[in-house]
């Protein structure tokens, strides 16, 4: 099953990868309320930059009936193969950049202050919110630059393998009554409650989110070889 698309044609070639094989409702698997036995072999060859899906074993889907959106997370469902090409990304308008651009630092944070992150997960975590900071302001000002997207998708793939390891948290968690009720915009839905979120959640632990703000002052350093980097990056905050 080859998925082609954005996170939504991804995870649909998951599901029907999981479905051809397995009997029954998905939503039985999707609640736990059945195990999966296997799935056909899934290849993902994502042309946005955001979901992560391409790297671990989540599967989230949206039931018209009942208005339920929830992850299928399974390990059958991890791809055999993912085909992360930058110059994919080329021609994306900038709500399709800046939206799931967001959701991968947004999986980054989550998955780094997460009770379940490891060592390991933290790495990647940590990494991830290094590589969008410098990079997406820098596709959303050009498109076409292709070095800045290879950045961009190894952070997304990256931010992906986080919360395989960690999960993401309260926004993520928030986000998928608010879609699956009132059709809004993944990203744009958790952007709306992040900074309250963030109020209330950094006094619980304050140096992970220094951690955080560290590693994305690291483009301070990029900054003051390059000011017109730094004006992209205002024009890209004012956006
Ligand atoms: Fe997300």
């Amino acid at each position: 099953m080859i998925g082609l698309g954005g996170g939504s044609a991804m995870d649909m070639a998951k599901g029907i990868a999981f479905s051809a094989v397995n009997e029954g409702n998905i939503w039985d698997y999707v609640f736990g309320r059945k195990v999966g036995t296997s799935a056909l072999p899934i290849i993902l060859i994502p042309t946005t930059a955001g979901t992560g899906s391409e790297a671990n074993r989540t599967a989230v889907f949206t039931n018209p009936e009942t208005n339920d959106k929830k992850g299928l997370v399974n390990p059958l469902i991890y791809p055999k193969a993912a085909i992360i090409d930058p110059e994919l990304m080329l021609t994306l308008p900038k709500r399709v950049i800046a939206g799931p651009g967001a959701d991968v630092l947004f999986h980054a944070l989550e998955s780094y202050i997460s009770k379940n992150a490891t060592p390991f997960s933290e790495m990647l975590s940590l990494r991830a919110i290094e590589l969008i900071a410098q990079n997406l302001p820098l596709v959303y000002e050009d498109v076409t630059n292709v070095a800045a997207w290879e950045n961009v998708t190894l952070a997304s793939s990256l931010a992906g393998m986080a919360i395989d390891c960690a999960g993401t948290t309260l926004p993520h968690a928030l986000q998928h009554p608010m879609g699956g009720l009132l059709d809004v915009v993944h990203a744009e839905g958790i952007a709306a409650i992040y900074k309250p979120f963030m109020e209330y959640t950094w006094p619980a632990a304050p140096e992970k989110f220094a951690a955080i703000a560290k590693a994305m002052r690291s483009i301070r350093a990029t900054w003051a070889r390059n000011r017109r980097q730094k004006a992209v990056w205002r024009r890209f905050i004012n956006s």
